[in-house]
């Protein structure tokens, strides 16, 4: 049950063949229901690929016209070296003229007709591009949103000891950073593959017709280049999955911090907060320039290759030139074509580290996806609580150490029962057990004689109302906090709920009333205030069972006295389970149950537990001030 996210495996260079499936499944779940944008997107690629191609070739007559080469104007349709298959440098120009049918017209009619084409061309290029572009970031935020709220979702189906190892900042993290490098390179990533491949098989097409010799060099030279960059990035990965977790741990250090504002000033801890937070954005920074280095080594590298590529290409083309075996206009077109595919073979290179970019992240996600909630809902949904809630022998253990220790006894419908025992007894953990927000390891929980993980999970909980120690409120209005969740829940029903509270009049007195926003946690409003708003909460649902930890120890003695009534007025007419401090509650109770350690000590009512139990005894002597009179061991039985 303490078991950890497992880390990251800290990535391998090759990509296998698992990983990609696994990131095809998601790609698969998240772009279906944009299918009809990502057809059109495929379209828009191919339709960039071909403009691509062609807008280099266009450029052939001229060149041919420039240099004078009049071959071109004599072509007959039916030459043999217009076929396909003899499609070379050297004869493109004539090539693309004769199927242009451009060939009858004039030299300067020729030019400035190309010259329009290859103007339209770019033209529709760079709008195909842009729309192209914004296409893909629209079906990719869009999948990024899903992917949120899926993981959103999935998460809070989580049970609670997962919240209790997880910082929230690192969830926050994981949601907003791992959702968005999942996705970022989806778009590169497609065009690439899609118009990489196509661009080289083309432009090698031409250069293999021209000469396979030259294009030899250019494959080893791509090639080259290709596992130079694999080598010096083999561990991209490892270094892409420690910085995001670093960096994690530096944001979840600051909402932590912010959130904390007033302890931090409080223990005047301002410099050791900031000494912190220096060391972890060290790590940051450190984390940070290990990738740079690694990330931008490969473009020097690159360019250095392609310089020696390009001089080598230079070299051997100008011998052909020279010994005739490429025409002049061969010759400029081998430079420029041959240049043109190591670009594409480029593309590829970085998609290839585009695609371990994106696989550390939906690594990162997928952890959390498989993550199982420890806690699983039972297959009956209660309808009504009708007899009461038994713990049979529970035992239960957050780690090694057992907390709770063959914990028995009953509520039953309409008692009000009140846990007491020293600090670190277990009383807090056993009301997480009852809301089951953990199961025990041994024994069992009823629910009228029914084991609650037999019990629709939310279901069950909504039959308790509860206020805990530290009554958690949201930056959101008075009236939004009490009706929390519950959007059907009438202003007439916030007012009762304040009423019976104790809060109805304080909250009038804010400046807005119950529209009143009280800041993140509440910290607008005082401890007492936040506990009888949280009181109304719990009661504005009038709920089956009420469980309370009553925490008025910080408060003081008038917000303690209005809490105290509350207390004692919505523990009448219903079931309750209190944590008790306080003497009003105990000798109210009809059944006190005494924990140690773990341990039920005795359970009975407070004139026979001060009797016979020398722990109650004890405790109520110091926590509850009971002064040991017989009177009040009579009250306590009446
Ligand atoms: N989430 C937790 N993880 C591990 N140990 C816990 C957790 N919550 C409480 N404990 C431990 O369980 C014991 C009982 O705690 P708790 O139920 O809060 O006692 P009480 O409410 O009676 O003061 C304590 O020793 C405490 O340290
Ligand atoms: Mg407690």
């Amino acid at each position: 049950m303490k078991r950890r996210i497992p880390r990251p495996d800290p990535g391998t260079a090759r990509l296998n063949r698992n990983e990609i499936q696994q990131y095809f499944r998601l790609a698969r779940t998240y772009l279906r229901p944009y299918w009809r944008e990502a057809i059109v997107l495929v379209i828009g690629y191919f339709a960039f690929t071909g403009l691509n191609v062609i807008q280099p070739l266009v450029m052939a007559p001229v060149l041919d016209i420039a240099i004078g080469n009049q071959s071109i104007f004599e072509a007959s349709p039916t030459d043999a070296q217009l076929d396909w298959n003899n499609l070379d440098l050297n004869n493109l120009g004539k090539f693309m003229l004769v199927r242009l049918g451009l060939n009858s017209l004039g030299a300067w009619e020729i030019i400035s007709t190309l010259a329009i084409v290859y103007l339209v061309i770019t033209f529709l290029l760079n709008l195909i591009n842009y729309a192209n572009t914004l296409l893909a970031v629209r079906i990719r935020n869009r999948a990024r949103v899903d992917m949120q709220r899926d993981l959103f979702q999935h998460l809070f189906a989580l049970s609670l000891d997962f919240f209790n190892r997880q910082q929230s900042g690192e969830l926050v993290s994981r949601l907003e950073q791992d959702t968005r490098a999942t996705v970022s390179n989806l778009e590169s990533v497609a065009r690439n593959v899609i118009v990489s491949p196509i661009l080289i098989g083309v432009y090698g097409y031409l250069l293999v017709n021209t000469s396979l010799q030259l294009t030899a060099i250019v494959i080893v030279a791509g090639v080259l280049q290709f596992w130079v960059s694999r080598i010096i990035r083999s561990p991209i990965r490892r270094l892409i999955i420690k910085q995001q977790s670093v960096m994690a741990r530096a944001g979840a250090y600051l909402q932590e911090m912010f959130s904390s504002a007033r302890v931090v000033k409080t223990f005047v801890a301002e410099e050791y907060a900031l000494g912190r937070l220096k060391a972890e954005l060290k790590d940051v920074y450190a984390a940070q320039m290990r990738y740079a280095y690694l990330k931008q080594s490969d473009l020097p590298l690159t360019g250095i290759i392609n310089g020696i590529t390009n001089v080598t290409i230079l070299f051997l083309v100008a011998r052909e030139l020279i010994s005739g075996a490429l025409t002049p206009t061969g010759f400029f077109l081998y430079l420029y074509v041959g240049r043109s595919v190591l670009g594409p073979i480029n593309s590829l290179v970085l998609t290839y580290n585009a695609v371990q970019q994106m696989l550390a992240s939906e690594q990162r996600l997928r952890e959390l996806m498989d993550q199982q909630p420890s806690v699983q809902s039972g297959p009956v949904t209660p309808q009504t609580f009708e007899t009461g809630i038994t713990l049979r022998e529970v035992s239960f253990h957050y780690g090694d150490e057992p907390t709770l220790n063959e914990v028995s006894f009953e509520v039953k419908k309409g008692e009000m029962v009140a846990l007491v025992g020293p600090s670190g007894a277990g009383k807090s953990t056993l009301t997480d057990l009852i809301l089951r927000f953990y199961d025990p390891q041994t024994g069992g929980i009823m629910m009228d004689g029914r084991d609650i993980r037999e019990l629709d999970l939310k279901a069950y909980r909504r039959f308790f109302g509860t206020v805990s120690q530290e009554s958690l409120l949201f930056n959101a209005s008075v009236a939004e906090n009490i009706a929390y969740a519950r959007t059907e829940i009438t202003r007439a029903q916030i007012i009762a709920a304040a009423q019976v509270a104790n809060a109805h009049e304080f909250i009038e007195q804010l400046p807005q009333g119950y529209d009143t926003t009280i800041g993140d946690r509440g910290v607008l409003i005082s401890g007492g205030q936040r506990q009888r708003l949280a009181i109304a909460r719990a009661v504005v649902r009038q709920p089956q069972i009420l469980i309370l930890d009553e925490a008025t120890s910080s408060l003081d003695s008038l917000s303690e006295r209005l809490v105290q009534d509350a207390i004692d007025r919505v523990i009448q007419n219903t079931t309750a389970i209190v944590i008790a401090h306080r003497l009003s509650t105990v000798r109210n109770a009809h059944k006190i149950v005494v924990l140690d350690q773990g341990r039920v000590v005795d359970i009975g009512k407070h004139g026979e537990l001060m009797k016979r139990c020398a722990l109650y005894h004890e405790l109520a002597t110091l926590q509850f001030g009971e002064t040991d009179s017989p009177t009040d061991e009579g009250s306590g039985d009446s």
